[in-house]
């Protein structure tokens, strides 16, 4: 076998432990894989006094940086701290000395993913990120490489396991959404800052490095329409059951009409997804990612999305794929997040889909008339009406409507009408329902 590989780590927490003690645990098998052993050199922590939960050398651990970018014969590093700041600079700095850069950190690719794959490129060197989308699920290879083949037509993703996993526990056991997230946090799903889960953040910076592999534009995340899963209750939850339908968040990027056929329609929000379906069965921490490629047809991707072992299984796969080569070669061929999009793509916030609409409305004559009336006046077409007996003394009732197939920013625009007349007594929500 040949000479053995070095490589450092950088950040020992959830996702560093795991692959430091994946390289350990499984060397055998990882070296089978790489063709030569793969040796843990160097691991970059805060504080080397810390008691973790992983045993790691005394003699490996340090709080320098430059102990691994001054020393040569660390040719990979994983940098696997999240945030922006210090994980920029030390990518910066890791490219510049050389190193091939694996990392799970989607904030920083999506923030800064242009520059720093540039970056790369005029190294010479590699940056494998499949760890930063969907944890475990192999969806950067599988879009990026094995369904090369394909004009990509759509893709829908549960991306974030935290709010998976709230909806989950809410929807099955009516559990309190902040006791779930507590929860979400202790089994090392949730963000650092768990209101990048819950707020869509996470997920859009997920489907912003999707949609450039995918479709080959680059888009920055923040300009993605997203909303989260905080306004999302329990009556909600049962009404959509009611009509068939289970509430996920899901990231959609899909080629849209018009625009020149370059257009690509963009969202994460909470959607209506109905029962039955594979993104509907998806519970729990688990991420889901359905593709439809023109030659392949609808695929369906499922497996952790978050969580220490199943990120460390991509992290370290990663670090084989580099270590053999095969990284330098994709982010090569794949032209990685080059900073010119190609001419007539262009962002396009429109989707054309039904919608669920929830109006808190006054109980009295006329009130469902005049908001189907509004709705019809902007040829939005009701499929279905659900509208309980109030059993309360507010005299406000919750009006649902299901419409059919209208574009959203249509919709949207409907909805805000009908919220500036004196009939609304709360909050409306509404959301994009998928129906396959
Ligand atoms: N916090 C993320 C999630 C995991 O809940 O999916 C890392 O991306």
């Amino acid at each position: 076998m040949a000479e053995h590989v070095r490589v450092g780590i950088v950040g020992l927490g959830t996702v560093g432990s795991g692959a430091y003690r994946l390289l350990v645990d499984s060397a055998a098998h990882v070296a089978r894989h790489a063709g030569r052993p793969v040796v843990v050199e160097r691991v970059v922590v805060r504080d080397p006094h810390r008691p973790r939960a992983v045993a790691v050398p005394p003699g490996l651990l340090t709080t320098d940086i430059g102990a691994i970018l001054r020393d040569p014969s660390i040719s990979v590093v994983a940098l696997l701290v999240g945030g922006l700041e210090p994980a920029r600079s030390m990518m910066v700095a890791l490219l510049e000395s050389g190193k091939d850069v694996v990392t799970a950190n989607k904030a920083l690719l999506a923030e800064y993913g242009p520059e720093l794959f540039d970056l790369a490129r005029r190294h010479g060197r590699s940056i494998a990120f499949e760890a930063a989308v969907a944890g475990g699920i192999p969806i950067v290879a599988a879009i990026g490489e094995c369904l090369a083949a394909n004009r990509i037509e759509s893709i829908r993703g549960i991306l974030n396991g935290t709010s998976n996993f709230i909806l989950s526990r809410m929807e099955e056991e009516g559990a309190d959404y902040t006791e779930v997230l507590r929860l979400a946090q202790a089994e090392g799903y949730a963000e650092a800052d768990p209101a990048m889960d819950v707020d869509g953040t996470d997920a859009t910076q997920k489907l912003a490095l999707l949609t450039h592999l995918a479709f080959g534009t680059w888009v920055p995340w923040a300009q993605i329409p997203r909303r989260g899963i905080e306004g999302i209750d329990l009556d909600l939850m049962a009404t959509a059951r009611e009509l068939g339908y289970r509430i996920r968040l899901l990231a959609i990027a899909a080629r849209a009409p018009g625009a020149g056929g370059g257009g690509v329609a963009l969202r994460v929000a909470p959607t209506l997804v109905r029962l039955g379906t594979p993104l509907a069965e998806t519970r729990g921490a688990y991420n889901a990612v359905s593709i439809v490629g023109d030659a392949v047809g609808r695929m369906f991707f499922h497996g952790l999305g978050a969580g220490q072992m199943p990120t460390a299984s991509a992290v370290v796969a990663d670090i084989i794929d580099t270590v053999v080569g095969r990284a330098a070669i994709t982010f090569r061929t794949t032209g990685m997040l080059e900073t010119d999009a190609p001419a007539g793509r262009r962002l396009e916030a429109g989707m054309v889909e039904r919608h669920l609409l929830r109006f808190l409305v006054a109980d009295r004559p006329g009130v469902l008339a005049r908001i189907a009336g509004s709705l019809g006046e902007q040829g939005i077409s009701i499929a279905s009406v659900i509208q309980h007996e109030a059993d309360n003394a507010t005299g406000a009732v919750p009006l649902v409507i299901m419409t059919h197939r209208s574009p959203a920013a249509t919709v949207s625009a409907a909805v805000d009408a009908i919220d500036r007349t004196d009939v609304i007594r709360g909050r409306s929500l509404c959301l994009g329902v998928v129906d396959d």
